[in-house]
């Protein structure tokens, strides 16, 4: 959590642009809004810092997601190569969009690993939705290679991982299209909101148009627009725009702060036996929200947790319990327990979610304990959080771990 941690003067002015023409909507309008267009301020802020061509903003980052695969191509039937390890969103996106989930192996990245992809492709696998979990980055190089050889549609879900880049080229750009999330617990908010990224014009007129009924967005009359595809509405409010456009011009500094204290987390626990760290596609471009530890195995990461509660120490998940970002408490997926019948139902999956086996990605997560970095601390708050994590350690690792 950082953004909202500086939420302040800034947001407000934002807002009360909005609210002094009365124009909540994103399009059109043009008198009333007198020159105020908080949607098209806050996609050329989130432009500015990954670089991307386009970026279109909308409701949340689960409809941004479901934006990118639709866009690019992605739909009934299409078997899509998943991580067990990710927001459920990234799940639920795939199934929506009439897709089919297959799960594949993460390693030590927190994230799908080239080898985990080639491993589940099958004659149906139309793409990959890799996820950047944890504000870190995947291996690029090595699943590009896999994405590549195999002809596979490439949709990053970068929901966690907004500010975050692989050998200088941004999280989202990789394939056809990425998303980020701008909910209330991201590097920077909208309250909710969401953004998808591409640098291909074609798959961004049609997220463009998907996102809003169809609309082309072309003209000033916009019950006369063209729909060059069906859509539906995902549209943003001015408002939640408004404060990602002064959240996102936070980021570069929230970046530099969440570094500095990573590091020094990082260089003083580095010295505590049975501390290994997550390792990062990309060290360099690691927004560093999260410090990532891994300890020797699933019942010293339990017992770690525990002595971290008794300690007092908050600010941390362990996600091998979490419901939301494990696949082993997604019974709802497991049994696919749906509100209305899905295309994956009708049509057969090609994997047992039941009896499936992702041992790498068991032990990945079951050693893993991710604290969020703070860009509100102080130096003095950092060390008393190293000190605290190591102690909680010391007691929790066998002495010849
Ligand atoms: C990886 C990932 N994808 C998608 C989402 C969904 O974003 P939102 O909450 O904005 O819908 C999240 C949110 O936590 C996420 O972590």
């Amino acid at each position: 959590m950082a953004g909202t941690e500086l939420f302040g003067a800034e947001e407000r002015k934002e807002v009360n642009d909005v609210l002094e023409t009365g124009m909540l909507f994103r399009y059109n309008h043009d008198q009333q809004r007198n020159g105020i267009w908080k949607a098209r301020e806050f996609e050329a802020e989130v432009k500015k810092i990954t670089g991307a061509k386009y970026a279109h903003a909308v409701t949340n980052g689960s409809a941004a997601i479901a934006i990118a695969l639709a866009s690019a191509g992605i739909g009934t039937g299409d078997e899509v190569i998943v991580p067990p390890f990710t927001f459920i969103a990234t799940i639920e996106a795939v199934l929506f969009v009439g897709a089919i989930p297959v799960f594949a192996e993460i390693d030590e990245s927190l994230c799908l690993s080239a080898e985990g992809i080639k491993n589940a492709i099958t004659p149906k696998t139309k793409g990959v939705c890799l996820v950047h979990m944890c504000g870190g980055v995947a291996e690029m190089d090595s699943i590009m290679q896999v994405v590549n050889e195999h002809n596979l549609i490439l949709v990053e879900d970068a929901g966690q991982a907004f500010g975050s880049s692989y050998k200088g080229t941004s999280v989202g750009l990789f394939g056809k299209a990425g998303s980020f999330s701008f909910d209330f617990f991201k590097i920077a908010t909208a309250g909710e909101g969401g953004v998808f990224i591409t640098n291909d014009e074609a798959t961004y007129k049609i997220a463009d148009a998907y996102s809003d009924h169809g609309h082309s967005h072309v003209g000033s009359k916009r019950g006369m627009e063209p729909h060059p595809v069906l859509g539906f509405n995902y549209r943003i409010s001015e408002l939640n725009a408004a404060v990602g456009v002064a959240q996102t011009r936070k980021v570069p500094h929230i970046l530099e702060v969440n570094k500095k204290y990573k590091k020094m987390l990082m260089d003083t626990l580095s010295q505590t036996d049975g501390i290994s760290f997550v390792k990062v596609g990309d060290p360099n471009g690691d927004s560093s929200t999260f410090l990532n530890i891994l300890l020797p195995d699933t019942e010293t990461a339990q017992q770690t947790v525990d002595e971290l509660n008794s300690a007092g120490v908050g600010g941390f998940d362990y996600w091998f319990k979490n419901m939301y970002h494990f696949i082993n408490q997604w019974d709802h997926i497991k049994n696919m327990d749906t509100a209305s019948k899905l295309p994956a139902q009708v049509l057969g999956m090609p994997q047992d979610y039941n009896t499936m086996q992702l041992p790498k990605s068991q032990e990945v997560i079951g050693r893993l304990i991710s604290f969020s970095i703070r860009c509100t601390w102080t130096e003095e708050d950092v060390k008393t959080l190293a000190k605290n994590i190591s102690a909680c350690v010391k007691k929790a690792v066998p002495v010849n771990a």
